[in-house]
């Protein structure tokens, strides 16, 4: 079977071949044998002299007479192959398709380097490396839509090494080499392959420049072979480099050192450590053989890690490890003032902000955020990190004793105050401070106090938490009693949750509220700081979080919003789902926002802070109906069970969920466990199998829970239905006798 394929011709029948400068020396080669092996060939060259002048039809129609002679199928063009489009139209006439393109055509215009006049550069760049471009270009559309293409790109040593008064030339043809490197990458997907070559053999091209007896030996029958190999269907090789002539192949690729880092951390890096460390750059000792543009940014990452975790001067792999020193004095630092800024806005930067935190047309609620003339048009609270946020723009640079990385900055936490609701409009003055820096051995953290004015009114406080990392052992202090400290939920299921699908355009609306970093929008430089994709805002989240804090325990009432602490624990993609599960606790609300198709914790330690009294809760995600009594009362049902549930588990036994109806629909479903572990309350449908189920309405729930019902006469009556242990019921009591005063 293998003898067989082996043997195989490699068949180009029903495909059509275009190579350009077809007419002589090496195209025409190609020409021959691509028609050889059953290809529809077209014959490009424009059949002027070697210097690119003149032209002449006779070049390309000699060698498809000598195609069709021997049997061959074929057609000429005298196009220039900076006509591209007329050529592949050539193909497309003749055959309706266009499957190789062997970009062959060129001159020579050489002199010395110092006498290169800008004609000889430009036409020497408008024939090898725009021309290349011109045809490639006019047939990549037909290749991607039949998902199928070759395309050969003609380098030269002269390029690959450089060769006296061939300045313009060697420029161009490592030009092309770079354009076949990324059309390899963007073909790949569609079978696109491109290569590359680097070809000697005797035409009038060399003529002039090898002796003749060597010439003898280089036929351009030894280079084509390759050529015809390479743009073969069954041939997978792309975004190579070939070296050939004279019979022989020889494939090229990258050669690196393991170079060494030559600064140190949070360091200056001068001229005198590339001078003192120049030997191991350029030791080629274990160099590696990079192929792609990725592998040079992971060097790079372990380059930063490297520093980071060592601060050491040293290559990547090995080296001497050096003291680590950091660019921090938490004397000086501390208690500095950043410039007093300044941030004016109209309402467009409020409903942005809205916007960028996800409120929406589809909640009517929302349109006081987003429609300057609703009449309760309002900020979102946390609209008031923005003015905060844009008072730190490259300040921190200039603060001193900070001397760090900002490529390692992380910020960490965030706390917002609210004093007053912000203005929709206007002018508001920021200050920010240097309030601690506290080292955590792994990094510092940066706090910065910014408080932000109206006219003379304080509206609201921010306290950023920036981790530097790397920047640690200074000999600073841990703690600090100037930061807002985190506070985990209590531990019981939460009270609600809220969910929200965040948009895979999220990050780019974002950002529009003056946070540039290219890290949310730039796959590029996403990928260098070692993400997948670019992230959300850490503050975009936080911004998701405090609304479903503000939708379900305030009414979207913004007068009501005090304060938010958040630590960013996970990136967020844009796209993914933010799910906020809240626990009320007074006016403290607990929260803990995960990405729902991850489970991770994106939003830790986190809270709000609402005004004293006690609001009715909202609807909640499940697309149930909100402002339910039951609502408040089955989490102080929950308490007890957290006192008590074990006894309750051993006398009840059971699990019960509660369909709580409102106008005739399910509004909400609660479960009650006394079955498993130390017993729980939840809100939603029962995660263990309910041994009995009461459906009920929110207002005869009430009633039951107050004792102003008795629940067998409700059951009677048909106000509670049962289904299951309906015995159970009875031990119900035992859970809710401790509401009747309610
Ligand atoms: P050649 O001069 O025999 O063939 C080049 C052909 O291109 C000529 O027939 C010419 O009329 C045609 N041509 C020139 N400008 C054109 C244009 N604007 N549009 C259409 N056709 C045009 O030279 P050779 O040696 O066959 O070269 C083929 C390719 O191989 C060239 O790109 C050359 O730079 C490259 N090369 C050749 C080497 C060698 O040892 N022969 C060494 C390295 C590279």
């Amino acid at each position: 079977m293998s003898a067989t394929l082996a043997a195989a011709p490699l068949c180009f029948d029903g495909q059509v071949v275009l190579v350009t400068g077809a007419g002589g020396g090496l195209g025409r080669a190609y020409a021959l044998l691509f028609a050889e092996q059953g290809a529809s060939v077209i014959v490009n060259d424009l059949g002027g002299d070697l210097k690119g002048e003149g032209k002449s039809s006779s070049t390309a129609d000699k060698v498809v007479e000598e195609i069709r002679a021997k049997g061959g199928k074929a057609v000429p063009n005298y196009d220039s192959v900076e006509e591209g489009e007329k050529i592949i139209q050539t193909a497309l006439d003749a055959y309706g398709r266009i499957d190789v393109v062997v970009n062959n055509a060129g001159i020579l215009r050489d002199c010395s380097f110092a006498r290169t006049s800008d004609w000889d550069w430009d036409l020497i760049h408008r024939v090898h490396l725009r021309g290349s471009f011109k045809v490639t270009r006019a047939a990549w559309n037909h290749m991607r839509n039949q998902k199928y293409g070759r395309i050969i790109m003609t380098a030269s040593s002269s390029g690959l090494y450089g060769n006296f008064g061939q300045a313009n030339y060697s420029a161009a043809k490592l030009g092309l080499l770079g354009l076949s490197n990324t059309l390899a990458i963007e073909g790949q997907k569609y079978n696109i392959h491109c290569n590359t070559i680097a070809p000697t053999a005797d035409s009038r091209m060399t003529q002039t420049v090898l002796p003749q007896e060597f010439l003898d030996a280089l036929k351009p029958e030894f280079v084509a072979p390759l050529v015809v190999w390479l743009c073969h269907e069954s041939c997978q090789e792309n975004g190579s480099l070939f070296e050939v002539g004279a019979g022989w192949i020889g494939k090229l690729r990258w050669e690196r050192t393991l170079g060494a880092i030559v600064r140190q951390k949070n360091q200056q890096m001068t001229p005198e450590t590339v001078r003192d460390n120049w030997e191991r750059i350029c030791d080629f000792d274990n160099a590696t053989k990079p192929k792609s543009n990725r592998e040079m940014i992971s060097t790079l990452q372990e380059v930063l890690n490297n520093l980071n975790e060592r601060g050491v001067s040293t290559n990547p792999t090995s080296g001497t490890i050096q003291t680590n020193t950091s660019g921090i004095n938490p004397a000086e630092a501390v208690g500095q003032k950043m410039p007093r800024t300044e941030y004016t806005y109209t309402n467009l930067q409020p409903i942005l902000y809205a916007l960028g935190v996800g409120m929406t047309t589809r909640d009517p609620d929302h349109l006081k955020f987003i429609f300057e003339r609703n009449e309760e048009f309002f900020c979102v609270p946390t609209f008031g990190v923005i003015p905060a946020q844009a008072s730190m723009n490259g300040a921190l640079a200039s603060v001193p004793g900070l001397n760090i990385d900002f490529t390692k900055v992380l910020h960490g936490e965030q706390y917002l105050e609210v004093y007053k609701p912000l203005p929709t409009s206007g002018t508001l003055k920021s200050e920010g401070t240097i309030a601690d820096v506290l080292d955590k051995g792994s990094g510092a953290v940066i706090l910065i106090d910014v408080h932000t004015y109206n006219e003379r009114d304080l509206v609201c406080y921010n306290q950023f938490s920036i981790f530097v990392v790397g920047a640690g052992g200074f000999g600073g202090k841990r703690t600090s009693d100037k930061v807002k400290a985190t506070m985990n939920p209590p531990n019981r299921p939460p009270d609600a949750m809220i969910s929200d699908v965040t948009s895979v355009d999220q990050a780019a609306l974002y950002r529009l509220n003056g946070d540039w970093n290219p890290l949310h929008i730039d796959p590029n430089f996403a990928a260098f700081g070692g993400f997948k994709k670019p992230i959300l805002h850490g503050l975009c989240s936080m911004g998701f979080a405090a609304r479903h804090v503000l939708k379900q325990y305030a009414n979207n009432d913004v007068t009501k919003f005090k304060a938010i602490k958040v630590r960013f624990a996970k990136p967020v993609i844009p796209g993914q789902t933010l799910e906020t599960e809240m626990w009320k606790d007074g006016n403290l609300i607990h929260l803990k926002t995960k990405v729902k198709e991850t489970n991770e914790v994106v939003l830790a330690g986190a809270y709000v802070v609402l005004e004293e009294t006690v609001y009715k809760p909202k609807t909640n995600d499940t697309g149930m109906r909100g402002e339910l009594q039951s609502d408040l009362v089955f989490p102080e049902i929950g308490r007890r069970i957290r006192d008590v549930g074990k006894e309750m588990v051993r006398k009840v036994n059971a699990v019960f969920q509660w369909d709580i109806t409102k106008d005739g629909k399910t509004a909400a479903q609660w479960t009650i466990d006394l079955k498993n572990g130390s017993g729980e309350l939840y809100k939603g449908t029962a995660r263990h199998q309910a041994d009995t189920t009461f459906t009920l309405s929110d207002e005869d729930f009430i009633q039951v829970v107050s004792g102003k019902l008795n629940p067998q006469k409700a059951f009677f009556a048909g106000k509670l239905k049962i289904m299951g242990n309906i015995m159970l019921s009875q031990k119900l009591e035992i859970i809710l006798k401790d509401y009747a005063k309610l």
